[in-house]
């Protein structure tokens, strides 16, 4: 597995290697190396001095392949939108490489980027505020036919906005109405028509259903599945709840502070998580049964995100992070395979530590539990009764003794 996270500004390989596994036998369609995007602060009126910079994404590589979905997920603020807008190169990037199809698409301009952006559309998650409400649905559905004539030359543009009205489910004798005549599921649904509209590969999909009631969430998500077989598209899909991702997702990636901390097939994620944020995560997410709920240990994650103008040195997750050690202060944990991992567990993992997460017999992750008692250089394994032992090698062995008070609450 190459090293993704340390690689220095500006430095992005010719050719980028495989990243992680990806969905079987597929060709990846994009491939996103050491992304970096920081908006600077600044100070002063007339003459403006820059004072820092929000590091919203911060060394971010992953691939998409064609027909899978990549779901992304992470707290507020860590950087999922922007990644989203410097992918569709709404915002330039600070640094690092996005290729489609093999072709930097930061080096194109003219019309190979106009060629290139085609493919890649978005759908936004407000369907209230993305679409102009003084335009029917017609205009905003074909818009884009005005930058891009050649995929529907005008005395056919009725037709194609019909056609799209159609595959989303809408009635095609709506093409005259008004936004403000639609539900929100509608609403969606012609944002949806309007990112279909270029006939793209690749389609970003940002909160796309968080902004509707939960019965016409499972409408917009069936819907968006079955465009993806309809016109093999791939989906990179982010949003908040992860049990939508899970349903639509073929891998997923979690960010914490601009930084992907971890990735792999749901599966892996889900049921064999290693990085401890992402076992946070999970821990947290709603159980229905009330009898599995409470026998579950919940990890409440103590603290607020830090500011991404100054995130904390090694691991950024390590301020709020039961099994924080020394070493997680001075070194930056690499996204990748943990050595000592085997079988589902052994997917790219961010963390000096990584251990899958068990509850049998004891509350793993408790306080000061987490890190405590690891046996001295042994191969983690797993994380329960709260004994991660420590990775192979590793100067110090197992982490010594968690800091009291220093983990999440378990309950
Ligand atoms: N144009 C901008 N100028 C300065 N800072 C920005 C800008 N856009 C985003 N940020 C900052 O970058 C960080 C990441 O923001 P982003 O919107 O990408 O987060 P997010 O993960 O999408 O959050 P949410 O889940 O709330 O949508 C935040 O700290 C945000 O304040
Ligand atoms: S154990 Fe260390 S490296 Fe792993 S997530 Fe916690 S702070 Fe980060
Ligand atoms: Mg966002």
């Amino acid at each position: 597995m190459a090293d993704h996270g340390a690689t220095a500004l500006g430095a992005v390989a010719p050719e980028p290697a495989a990243f992680g596994r990806t969905v079987a036998g597929g060709e990846p369609i994009l491939q996103v190396r050491d992304l970096i995007k920081h908006f600077p602060l600044t100070q002063g009126v007339v003459i403006k001095k820059q004072v820092g910079a929000v590091k919203a994404v911060d060394g971010v590589s992953f691939d998409l392949v064609k027909g899978e979905t990549l779901g992304i997920v992470g707290e507020s603020g860590c950087g999922k939108s922007t990644l989203a807008k410097v992918l569709m190169n709404l915002e330039p990037a600070t640094d690092g490489s996005v290729r489609y199809k093999g072709e930097e698409i930061s080096k194109l301009s003219g019309a190979s980027l106009k060629a290139v952006r085609r493919n890649i559309q978005m759908v936004f998650q407000d369907p209230y505020t993305s679409l102009n409400p003084r335009m029917t649905v017609g205009d905003i559905i074909g818009e884009p036919y005005e930058i891009h004539p050649e995929v529907a030359p005008k005395g056919d543009r009725r037709k194609a906005v019909q056609d799209l009205l159609d595959v989303v489910g809408l009635n095609p004798e709506y093409i005259n109405r008004y936004p403000h005549q639609f539900s929100g599921g509608q609403r969606q649904r012609i944002g949806i028509a309007r990112g279909l509209a270029l006939k793209p590969e690749v389609i970003i999909c940002d909160e796309p259903v968080s902004a509707l009631d939960v019965s016409v969430q499972a409408q917009v998500i069936n819907l968006l599945e079955k465009l993806q077989d309809e016109f093999q598209l791939s989906y990179i899909f982010i949003a908040h709840d992860l049990s939508i991702v899970r349903h639509i997702s073929d891998r997923v990636g979690v960010m914490y502070l601009g930084k992907l901390v971890e990735i792999g097939t749901d599966l892996e994620i889900y049921d064999h998580a290693t990085h401890p944020y992402t076992q946070a995560l999970l821990s947290a997410v709603p159980v229905p049964d009330p009898g599995a709920r409470e026998s579950r240990d919940r990890i409440v994650l103590t603290g607020d995100v830090p500011s991404p103008a100054n995130p904390p040195s090694g691991c950024r997750f390590r301020t709020r992070c039961w099994k924080a050690q020394d070493r997680c202060t001075h070194e930056i944990p690499l996204l990748t395979h943990p050595a000592w991992l085997q079988g589902l567990a052994s997917h790219d993992s961010a963390c000096h530590f990584a251990a899958e997460r068990t509850v049998e017999g004891g509350a793993a992750g408790g306080p000061g539990g987490g890190a405590a008692g690891g046996p001295a250089g042994g191969p983690g394994g797993t994380d329960a009764g709260g004994s991660p032992g420590g990775p192979a090698g590793d100067p110090g062995g197992g982490p010594a003794g968690g800091a009291p008070g220093a983990g999440p609450a378990v309950g």
